[in-house]
Order: structure tokens, then C-alpha cells, then sequence
């Protein structure tokens, strides 16, 4: 089958037409058509070959929603005309230590969508069907994507740094993954400070669920917020002032970090020590936390909140995400 999709043909370019040929589905397979994709700041990092791990031509795009249309002869699960989201992770070995445990994101033999093949920014996508997610009732096919990658990150590195409620929780960057973070925040019952660079995204924070929004300006230390943080989550994709973030946690806190900024971290051991604070970081969420991630997204009202570009418009979309312009994530969507 020819898939037509939209692709970078070396680090650093803007995205041109690509035709692919992909085989009908064997074993666990499933192609989807694509009904709409996110653009994650992932998919920029990939573009520019910032991880070091890109293969050109490379197609983006792993926060996809569409429907299946073809199934491979072992598939059980799902059938022609589902609705399934498809996010980073293509697939893992389903047998280590790590994925008996459900922490498939963990496995040393995962496979990510749009580094060991093509993702969403096409006509349709051949996936693991073990790794496409039923999208619940009520939940939005445009707004279904930017949960499969930025959703889950954010609910489980809140998780696992002990998010329960009534907890103070700091999200550093409001962008897509950042204000998907303020949302579970505080809709599972925490008090929730953002810091920002963004002036308009401050005034706009207490619409998604916050109490306290901190402007951050370039160059100067971030002010502190009124009260300590029991947990502070960054989704910043390059360096911040690291050292200061960490004096605003509480005793116990946990510095949970998402974003990813190219150079180490610098943390004086000493102001983890005086208050016995922690830092974390973690990909993705395994499949269990993906299921779970989505029922929170359903009974609780998280709805990514996105701006629409036609599928063609891909460069200019990426072009605004890598401005910060977009508010507050992007997605590309098929004429349908
Ligand atoms: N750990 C994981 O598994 C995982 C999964 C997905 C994504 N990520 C990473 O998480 C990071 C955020 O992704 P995203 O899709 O949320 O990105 P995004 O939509 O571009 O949002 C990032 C936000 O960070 C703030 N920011 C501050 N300084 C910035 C700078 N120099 N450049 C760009 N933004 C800056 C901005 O918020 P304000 O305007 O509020 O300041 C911006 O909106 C990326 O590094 C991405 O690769 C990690
Ligand atoms: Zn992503
Ligand atoms: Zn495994």
C-alpha cells in the first residue's frame, strides 16, 4: 500500500512530499488512517537531529488519532471503523522485566514511532496494534492526540513523583505538554503555580486550572511562588535556571523534569540534601498508564486545548511551535 506523507529529507529542513510503500498488515499490525496529528516539540527536536538518533527522510508525528481501516490476522482488540491513538512509543518486546511489570516505555528494546519508522504527518499510518489506544467517548478526535504523547508524559512523571491531591504542585513552561500538566493537576485536586515566559499565558492560566501564575523574564532568576512545592514539573525543552527551581520545593519535594534541554543539569547537591528533595525524570507511561491517563481525561474533563492546521500547512505549524506562538498545541488535521 502507498502511504503519502510529509517528510524531513535531511536535519534542519522544512518538511517536503514523500510516497512510501508499506506492506499489508501481518501478525499484530494495523493500518489507520490518519484523522489528525499533533506536533510535539519532539518532533522538532527529531527534525533537527537533536537527540543524534534521526534517519532521514523522516516523517514526524507520533500524538496520532485515526481510524483503523486494515487489521493483521492476530488482532483482537480493535476492528475496521475504531477510533485508536497512536503516541511515541511503536512498540517493545513485551517479554523483559520492564514490560512484565507494564512499564513497556522502559524496555530496553522499545521501538519509537518516528525513529524506527513513519508517523502520523501522512495519509495513514501502519502501526503495532498493541500500541494504538481505543480514544474514549467524548474526548475530541482533534483534541485526542496531543494526550498520547504530551498527556501521558505529563500524567506520569506527576505520578511518579507522588501526585496524589491537595498537594502544592509548580508546572515550569506552559506549552503543550505544560498546560496539559496544569489541567490533571488541578483537576485531581491540587493547588496549582505555573512560571512562564509568556505574559498572555500567565492571565490565561487560571482558565486552565491554576492558582498562581509566576512570569519568568529572560534572563533573571524566577521569582519564588507564595508557597513551597511539593512537586515541580518541567517541560521547558532547554536549560533553566535549575539551581534556583529547586529552592522553591517543598521538604520531600520532588523536581520531576520532562523537558529535555540538550546540556547536564547543575544542582548543587547541598539544597537537595538540606531538605532531602529529589529530581526525576521519565518517558512516556507504559500501556497501563496510557488507559489509565485517558479514563482521567474522560471522567474529569482534560481537553488538550489545540490549534488547527491542514495537514499542508505542516511547515508553517512547526514554524509557530518553534516561535512559542501556538496556543496551546498544534495539530494538523486530514480533510475527512
Ligand atoms: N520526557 C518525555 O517523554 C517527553 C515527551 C514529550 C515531550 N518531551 C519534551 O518536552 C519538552 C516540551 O515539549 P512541548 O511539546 O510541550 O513543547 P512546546 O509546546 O514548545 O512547549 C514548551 C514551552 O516551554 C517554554 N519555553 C521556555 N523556554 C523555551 C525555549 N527556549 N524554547 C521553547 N520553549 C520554551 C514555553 O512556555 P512559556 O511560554 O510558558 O514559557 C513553551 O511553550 C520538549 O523538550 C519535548 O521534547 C519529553
Ligand atoms: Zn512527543
Ligand atoms: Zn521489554
Amino acid at each position: 500500500m502507498k502511504i503519502e506523507g510529509l517528510a524531513a529529507k535531511q536535519a534542519g529542513v522544512a518538511l517536503e512530499p514523500y510516497t512510501f510503500e508499506v506492506e499489508k498488515p501481518g501478525g499484530y499490525e494495523c493500518i489507520i488512517k490518519v484523522l489528525a496529528c499533533g506536533i510535539c516539540h519532539s518532533d522538532i527536536h527529531m527534525m533537527n537531529n537533536d537527540f543524534g538518533m534521526s534517519k532521514y527522510p523522516l516523517v514526524p508525528g507520533h500524538e496520532v488519532v485515526g481510524e483503523v481501516v486494515e487489521i493483521g490476522p492476530e488482532v483482537t482488540h480493535l476492528k475496521k471503523g475504531d477510533r485508536v491513538g497512536v503516541g511515541w512509543q511503536r512498540s517493545s518486546c513485551l517479554q523483559c522485566r520492564d514490560c512484565l511489570r507494564g512499564n513497556e516505555n522502559l524496555c530496553d528494546r522499545n521501538e519509537a514511532l518516528i525513529v524506527t519508522g513513519a508517523g502520523g504527518f501522512a495519509n495513514y499510518l501502519s502501526a503495532d496494534s498493541r500500541f494504538a489506544f481505543p480514544i474514549p467517548e467524548g474526548i475530541e478526535t482533534n483534541a485526542a492526540g496531543p494526550l498520547l504523547c504530551g498527556g501521558i508524559t505529563v500524567y506520569a512523571a506527576l505520578r511518579y513523583a507522588g501526585m496524589t491531591s491537595g498537594q502544592e504542585i509548580g508546572i515550569i513552561g506552559v506549552g503543550g505538554l505544560g498546560h496539559m500538566a496544569v489541567q490533571f493537576a488541578s483537576k485531581l485536586g491540587n493547588r496549582v503555580t505555573v512560571f512562564t515566559t509568556s505574559e498572555d499565558k500567565a492571565d490565561f492560566a487560571g482558565k486552565l486550572g491554576a492558582k498562581e501564575a509566576i512570569v519568568v523574564k529572560k534572563g533573571e532568576k524566577p521569582p519564588a511562588p507564595s508557597r513551597p512545592l511539593n512537586i515541580l514539573l518541567s517541560t521547558v525543552p532547554g536549560a533553566i535556571d535549575w539551581e534556583a527551581y529547586v529552592e522553591f520545593l517543598d521538604s520531600d519535594g520532588t523536581f520531576s523534569i520532562v523537558g529535555l534541554p540538550e546540556e547536564p543539569l547543575t544542582i548543587p547537591l547541598f539544597s537537595l540534601l538540606m531538605k532531602r528533595r529529589r529530581i526525576m525524570s521519565s518517558p512516556i507511561g507504559g500501556r497501563g498508564m496510557i488507559m489509565e491517563m485517558l479514563s482521567v481525561a474522560q471522567e474529569f474533563g482534560i481537553e488538550p486545548m489545540v490549534e488547527v492546521f491542514p495537514m499542508e500547512a505542516a511547515n508553517e505549524a512547526i514554524e509557530k511551535v518553534r516561535n512559542n506562538e501556538v496556543r496551546y498545541r498544534a495539530v494538523l488535521t486530514v480533510d475527512r
